[in-house]
């Protein structure tokens, strides 16, 4: 079994193996260890994220923490954050966000990332462009050389003629990956991502750029944290 005990973290002792989730969980736990009493926290969507919310509710419940406001990143967390009692607001109410946890599906060494292969990309954009700090908590089968450059690209359109919007991002996407394989750089993924943006049918995507301000890794050799 894991040397995961009431949140506690140390480094698996080899030669045992753990699961991704396990791995992940370390992540989340790490990454909860940020949280203070009276913050106004972004609480992710995902599998790795689910052990973030679960540990904060875990601590509410201690006493180790008080007075915590969730804004949760999709209806599924809200109802996960609901059902654990966590105590919930929005960004009307909570325009600034202490500190958002959240998972991601691409992770790059200047902390660029890829998200939404979950399906909540425009409510995790909205609440992470919000907040003072954002910890990304991931295992390290997320780590890419550059984001963008293989797998799915998540993008929200509005419903009418997707299709349509669906043809004209496919030549941008083609764009979007020349870029992040010939270039490589902040610059050019950028350019791709506003040239997403002003499509007409586009609401978000799934870029990330420039956000993270520290990415928790948890791998079979331990926690490796990169800051911004
Ligand atoms: C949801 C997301 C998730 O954070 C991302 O898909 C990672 O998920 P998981 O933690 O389950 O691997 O962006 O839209």
């Amino acid at each position: 079994m894991p040397s995961i005990e009431s949140g506690a973290l140390s480094p698996p002792p080899s030669p045992l193996i753990l699961t991704q989730d396990e791995l992940k969980k370390i992540a989340a736990y790490k990454a909860v260890e940020s949280v203070q009493s009276g913050m106004v926290l972004g609480l992710g969507t995902g599998s790795t994220a689910k052990h973030a919310v679960d540990r904060i509710a875990e601590l509410l419940h201690q006493g180790k923490l008080k007075n915590i406001i969730g804004i949760p990143t999709s209806k599924k967390t809200h109802q996960q954050a609901v059902s654990l009692g966590i105590p919930l607001s929005d960004l009307d109410s909570h325009p600034v966000v202490d500190l958002a946890i959240d998972g991601a599906d691409e992770v790059d060494s200047n902390l660029n990332l890829v998200k939404g292969r979950g399906g909540s990309l425009l409510r995790e954009k909205m609440i992470e462009s919000a907040c003072k700090k954002f910890i990304v908590i991931v295992d390290e089968s997320k780590l890419v050389a550059h984001v963008g450059a293989s797998g799915a690209m998540p993008v929200e359109v509005v419903p009418f003629c997707w299709k349509f919007t669906q043809n004209r991002l496919q030549s941008l996407f083609d764009y979007a990956g020349m870029c992040c394989e010939i270039e490589k750089d902040v610059g050019d993924l950028k350019t791709a991502s506003d040239a997403i943006l002003r499509l007409a049918g586009v609401v978000e995507h799934g870029m990330f750029l420039d956000m993270a301000t520290t990415v928790i890794v948890a791998g079979e050799l331990g926690i490796t944290i990169k800051n911004k």
